[in-house]
């Protein structure tokens, strides 16, 4: 139990919990998506706009020299966090889903027939259409880990398909529709035997678990800041340093050169070869809060995410006419349901009604939904600022559900 975590006092940060819809007051179930931003996040980025706005680099002036300072030491909190062995190994994205582009057109260039990518069976759209791209350009082979029937990666086969020509081993750390919780630790050391470098899409992960890329030996980390409590239009890729050295820049512009002329152009050095451009300088210090925020809240937390999911999958499947959609050994922060009778997005719609706001539909996932036969399911996804008693109004509205059908 997690009694010594305070909701209450928490909740009282999130703003955005405390408002009624559709007459009914707000239960907020669709973390997985976005999560709410504490005022620790909105007031670091009023206060950047209202006080340091400047472009960061370069200028000479003290505004400048401020956003630069508040935006480098953003970058540091990221490095903190991930536990990085220098900032430099922290580039700043759009969200997880450019991190991963960044490297599928960046490191992905020197691929070509004869070397495969290993993906699996749950992955989010954002880790397979980059990696479809490219095979489409260079003629890279995608292969897939399949799934156990509980929702697990099935670590058998994975260790089965990665051979010396696998390239890439790229996969979630934790799925986004069935919270199952893969076998990081198995599957690295695996593809690192035979030579194959390793990234871990760290969405759904990063604001639930504990996250060290030393300890993991990932080669890339991508994460997106909105679902860690912090803006939208920022993310980061962790990548190894010297990797980073050698892969070229994605995109061109200011920021990501040394000295250009026509006769030709140097890069600069990582992370700011890969960012072309003005960056998210608010979003980048605003993540920094939210992490900061997530890093110093009271013990327990972790445990309270974990007694709301055990609460909700224990309450859902007491109900006879609600199916759980897997059931990994280790599952974390979203639980996929469907029903025998009704679609899942009249469910949720009826949901709405009462003021409940989860998410139906494919997910991003479709080969994943493809794997199970169902064309989409209805996902709760618990943050820590959820209540047990929010819980239990979500189990008994969705109880009431037969009397809407
Ligand atoms: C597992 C996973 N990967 C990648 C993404 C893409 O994240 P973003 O849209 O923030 O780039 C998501 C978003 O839901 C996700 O759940």
């Amino acid at each position: 139990m997690s009694a010594h975590f305070d909701v209450p006092a928490l909740r009282a940060q999130f703003p955005a919990l405390h408002q009624s819809v559709n007459g009914r007051p707000l239960i907020y179930l669709d973390n997985a998506a976005t999560s709410h931003k504490p005022l620790a996040v909105l007031t670091a980025m009023d206060a950047f706009y209202r006080r340091d706005n400047a472009n960061v680099h370069r200028a000479a002036h003290t505004l400048s020299a401020r956003a630069t300072e508040a935006f480098e030491a953003a970058r540091g909190t990221v490095a903190r966090f991930v536990n990085a062995a220098r900032p430099e190994e922290i580039i700043w994205t759009r969200g997880t889903t450019e991190a991963i582009n960044l490297v599928a057109n960046s490191w992905g260039a020197s691929l070509g027939p004869g070397d495969e990518i290993l993906l699996s069976t749950l992955e989010h759209h954002a880790n397979i259409v980059p990696w479809q791209l490219l095979a489409q350009r260079q003629g890279v082979q995608i292969k897939v880990i399949p799934l156990t029937t509980t929702g697990e990666l099935d670590l058998a086969a994975a260790l089965a398909l990665l051979s010396p020509r696998t390239r890439l081993l790229a996969v979630s750390q934790v799925s986004n529709v069935l919270g199952t919780v893969t076998p990081l630790a198995r599957l690295i050391a695996a593809a690192k035997s035979e030579g194959a470098l390793t990234l871990v899409d760290g969405a759904q992960a990063a604001g639930h678990l504990p996250v060290d890329v030393q300890a993991l030996g990932c080669d890339f980390y991508a994460f997106s800041g909105h679902k860690l409590y912090g803006p939208t239009g920022i993310g980061v890729l962790y990548g190894r340093h010297d990797l980073l050295e050698q892969m070229p820049p994605w995109q061109g512009g200011g920021e990501m050169i040394r000295k250009v002329s026509f006769a030709g152009t140097r890069f600069n050095a990582p992370p700011f070869r890969f960012e072309a451009g003005t960056p998210p300088i608010a979003e980048a210090i605003g993540l920094a809060a939210a992490l900061d925020f997530l890093t110093n809240l009271p013990d327990g937390w972790r445990q309270h995410e974990a007694d709301l999911l055990a609460q909700l999958c224990d309450g859902l499947d007491a109900l006879p006419f609600v199916r759980r959609i897997g059931r990994p050994s280790e599952q974390v922060g979203v639980v996929s349901v469907t029903f025998d009778d009704w679609h899942p997005q009249d469910a949720g719609e009826l949901l709405d009604q009462m003021g409940i706001a989860c998410r139906v539909g494919h997910h991003c996932a479709m080969p994943l939904m493809e794997a199970l036969g169902l064309d989409g399911t209805l996902r709760f996804a618990p943050a820590l600022y959820n209540t047990r008693e929010e819980i239990a109004a979500t189990l008994a509205a969705l109880a009431r559900l037969p009397e809407f059908f």
